[in-house]
């Protein structure tokens, strides 16, 4: 090392000053990268499993073929579907009711039977004091039948997403009741 920077002296050159890295900076650039590889390598499987499933794409089809549409009358009728629920990683099936019905508009809908006020299930017509209406066992909330609530309940029973196609009725999302008035 003298000889080369004495020859460069000779030579009239700047000397060539080295930058030595201490033991001490080795060590902590050293421990340093390897905890955030570490960190890294911990952290992308929580983000990924955290976010994976609101990065799903939706599936194509959410409408449920229930029941073929010359078996809806104006009598309100009960059916039950089963759906595929994805919640996040959670995937189960699980068995729904509605009640379909031929409205006097001619127009075919579909009623949820969870009582408004607390979540009991509504019938149709199993209460003689409220003939032709949907009655509430748990606290007397009745509706008409287009599920306006008469008594009790805040609201009128929810209405599904009705689709008519090729001869059969599809049931799809929930949403707030369009017909009640
Ligand atoms: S839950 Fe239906 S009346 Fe209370």
């Amino acid at each position: 090392m003298s000889e080369r920077n004495n020859s460069n002296e000779h030579h009239g050159k700047k000397p060539v000053v080295r930058r030595q890295m201490s033991r001490r900076q080795f060590l902590s650039y050293t421990l340093g990268g390897t905890t955030a590889f570490m960190a890294a390598g911990m952290v992308a499987p929580m983000l990924r499993f955290a976010v994976d499933p609101v990065l799903q794409p939706k599936k194509a089809s959410d409408w449920i073929k229930v029941v073929e549409e010359a078996k809806i009358t104006n009598e309100p009728t009960s059916f039950t579907f089963q759906v595929h629920q994805v919640d996040g990683w959670y995937e189960s099936d699980v068995e729904l009711t509605a009640w379909i019905t031929k409205g006097q508009d001619g127009k075919i809908f579909a009623l949820n039977p969870t009582c408004k006020h607390l979540g009991c299930t509504v019938n149709w017509n199993n209460n003689p004091e409220y003939k032709n209406q949907y009655f509430c066992p748990c606290h007397g909330a009745h509706y008409t039948a287009d599920g306006k609530n008469l008594a009790v309940a805040p609201a009128p029973l929810d209405e599904y997403d009705v689709k008519i196609d090729k001869g059969f009725v599809y049931l799809g999302q929930l949403h707030a009741n369009t017909r009640a008035k």
